[in-house]
């Protein structure tokens, strides 16, 4: 059986939220991290979940996280490459594929992750990604339209993004030695020359960013009536 570690990074400071600690809301009557890594603590297997927290929970994690043996948690970083970063440090040597997984990301379907897995198993470097429903733009700094991209040839980018293991621990190498900071993960293997592919997203699988996601997050929650029972 494949062995699959996956890294949450959860260690950011939600800025965009008003400065609150995105995993630690309530979706759903549950913290937005415990949706998260459930679908994945529900495959056999999944043999290691690493969450990166900010430093004050790091010291004093929730006991719902710690209650499966599988997760470990480590401090987050700086930027949300250097949790990646130090989740990874923490992967079992001999997981055969990491998945990255966003904290923020709490609806993500068993699907979707089953795709996932299923391409790293097979070799592939590949992220969950989605059709782009606007029209976007590419600006001038002045705002100005420059450029319309073929829609068709758009997609949005999701978590997971999953690897064979060895992959991404050599783009960690690599870039730690090349003093190049890593952002996102999928961009980073791609620099170093690995081809990045696409499975298929879900829409609900949404980032929760700002308040107004958390609400939209809610609703989908309540459409299928999989709210916690007296919270639809
Ligand atoms: N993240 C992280 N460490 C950081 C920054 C971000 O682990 N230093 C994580 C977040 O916790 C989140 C994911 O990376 O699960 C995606 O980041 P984002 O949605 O941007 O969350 P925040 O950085 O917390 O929000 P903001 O950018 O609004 O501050
Ligand atoms: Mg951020």
């Amino acid at each position: 059986m494949t062995r699959v570690a996956v890294v949450i990074p959860a260690g950011g400071s939600g800025r965009r939220m008003g400065g609150a600690l995105k995993p630690f809301l309530v979706l759903g009557g549950e913290p937005v991290l415990a949706r998260c890594v459930r679908p994945f603590l529900d495959r056999a297997d999944v043999v290691a979940v690493i969450v990166a927290l900010p430093p004050l929970l790091h010291a004093a994690p929730p006991a719902w996280l710690m209650a499966d043996h599988r997760v470990a948690i480590v401090v987050g970083g700086a930027e949300r490459g250097d949790s990646v970063r130090n989740a990874l440090a923490a992967v079992p040597a001999d997981a055969d594929v990491v998945l990255v997984h966003d904290a923020a990301r709490p609806l993500v379907s068993p699907a979707v992750i089953e795709r996932c897995v299923a391409a790293a198993a097979a070799g592939r470097s590949v992220i969950a990604a989605v059709a782009v429903v606007d029209t976007i733009k590419v600006v001038d700094g002045d705002g100005v339209v420059v450029n319309t991209p073929d829609r068709a040839r758009l997609r949005a980018a999701q978590t997971p993004q999953a690897f064979p293991a060895a992959v991404l621990r050599d783009a960690y190498d690599r870039a730690a030695a090349a003093g190049i900071a890593a952002t996102d993960d999928a961009a980073l293997v791609a620099r170093f020359g690995v081809v990045v592919g696409t499975v298929a997203g879900a829409v609900e699988n949404l980032k929760i960013t700002t308040a107004a996601d958390l609400a939209l997050a809610e609703a989908l929650l309540a459409r299928t009536g999989e709210a916690a029972p007296g919270v639809q």
